[in-house]
């Protein structure tokens, strides 16, 4: 049943863990992570973190691993052939991606024009900080430059889709996580030197409880998933790809630690900067926009610091929208029996209409509300808060309690041949804490209690 086409598998043993860190490594690690651990107490929110990626994000890789690898399928494919009535989590994956592409395209157009506008010495014009606001305002509700550079944005995703696993999503990863981690050092040296450097990294990992609240492991949950990109099928369809003798849970433990090290250096690079400005660290989510290259334009060499940032977004975001249109281009060739070509052209279609929308919601469109929302704030909330849940939740309940247990224990084992010490606690975790914990935030999203 599982064998019987031809699938292409990744290159070398590598591949595995740096496909899967471009995925999990992205917006989420460098841009929204700083803000979130900002608004929720710093260095107790870490540690906090660091929890929810051990205890649920990581048996939640592994078994979507299992899921992807053991089917060799996209994520509707892989679930309608370990059990269909179990296939609706493979299409809330598929609805998943969609609705994240339709905002973070967006989101990836504006590291571009930030690029773009830091190389040609724009970005460095202005000083004050309302000076900054003032500009991103303008620019997000303008009705066609955003639109411009996100279309960019999804032709060149669309471009490495096209070229395919091996020569596409494989290559790219190839070259463009280490350069990411190249630029990540550089920053993280270059903010060390800053003189609010102590200050930065005091707020980051000074644990200080009294922020702590109930909705602070929620935020910190949420925040693991979308990082880990968890609870959506990419991490099924990438596996579906992975070789045989991939060993699924040292390339889990690895994609977690490289994810959660980027939003660590993330911290290192930004608070710095923010407490050496003078800014408070709770800024929200226009810290990267318009609170940095504030700080950046006070510095000797700003547009290069500037503009090495700003790409560092580019590549993160790359990597990340990469596996969310593979996981709907797989789809739509598999289960449509669409060309490889044909699916991805689709794909990039779908999004960049959605995108084009999302991105007008903030200016012309602004007027146009779903649940008093813009589309774009909506597409954000439905899936950080609805559909990632929901998708881990059904994971966890599938994997820990239907899957075939000699299924599951033959894949994370590869056939007997690994040992897994601590199998019966990665299958405790599956069963019992994270359903229970997934459960419970899924509520307190909802406001039911
Ligand atoms: N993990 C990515 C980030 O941190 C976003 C993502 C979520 C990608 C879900 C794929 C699936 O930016």
């Amino acid at each position: 049943m599982t064998h019987h086409h031809h699938r292409v598998t990744l290159g070398g043993k590598l591949s595995a863990v740096l496909v899967a860190a471009g995925s999990s490594v992205g917006l989420g690690n460098i841009w929204r992570f700083p803000y979130v651990a900002g608004e929720n107490g710093g260095g107790a929110f870490l540690l906090i973190y660091i929890g929810c990626v051990l205890l649920l994000g990581l048996p939640i890789m592994v078994a979507e691993f299992a899921v992807g690898r053991s089917t060799r399928r996209n994520a509707v494919g892989a679930y309608h052939a370990l059990d269909r009535r179990w296939s609706f989590i493979g299409y809330n994956s598929v609805l998943a991606a969609f609705l994240i592409l339709g905002f973070y395209f967006v989101v990836s157009g504006w590291t571009v024009e930030y690029t773009v506008h830091s190389l040609t010495g724009e970005l460095a014009r202005h000083t004050t900080a309302e000076e900054y606001a003032s500009l991103f305002e303008r620019f997000i509700t303008n009705p066609w430059r955003p639109l411009l550079y996100t279309l960019l944005f999804i032709l060149a995703t669309h471009a490495v889709i096209a070229l395919g696993v091996q020569k596409g999503i494989e290559r790219s990863a190839k070259v463009l996580m280490p350069l990411l981690f190249v630029i990540l050092i550089a920053l993280s040296i270059h903010a060390l030197l800053m003189p609010g450097a102590g200050e930065g990294l005091r707020f980051l990992f000074y644990p200080d409880f009294s922020k702590v609240t109930a909705s602070t492991l929620l935020t910190a949950l949420g925040q693991a998933f979308f990082s880990l990109s968890v609870g959506i099928g990419t991490m099924v369809t990438y596996a579906s790809y992975f070789k045989p003798d991939t060993n699924l849970r040292h390339t889990a433990l690895n994609v977690s630690l490289l994810d959660t090290l980027v939003a660590v250096l993330a911290g290192v690079i930004i608070f710095p900067a923010v407490f050496t400005a003078g800014i408070a660290p709770t800024s929200g989510p226009s810290l990267v926009f318009i609170t940095l290259p504030g700080i950046f334009n006070g510095m000797p060499l700003s547009m290069v610091w500037s503009t090495v940032f700003f790409l560092l977004l580019v590549v993160a975001a790359i990597t990340s929208t990469i596996s969310l249109h593979e996981v709907i281009t797989a789809y739509l060739h598999e289960e449509w029996h669409l060309s490889r070509r044909a699916a991805a052209w689709l794909t990039t279609g779908a999004t960049a209409l959605l995108a084009t929308l999302a991105s007008l919601s903030l200016g012309v469109l602004g007027g146009w509300r779903i649940f008093g929302l813009t589309l774009f704030d909506a597409l954000d909330f439905a899936t950080a808060n609805i559909l990632l849940p929901l998708g881990s939740l059904f994971t966890c309940l599938f994997v820990g309690w239907k899957l075939d247990p000699a299924r599951l224990h033959d894949e994370v084992t590869n056939g007997g041949e690994l040992r897994f010490r601590i199998y019966g606690l990665f299958i405790f975790l599956l069963r019992w804490v994270c359903p229970i914990i997934l459960l419970l935030v899924f509520l307190d999203n909802l406001g039911l209690y």
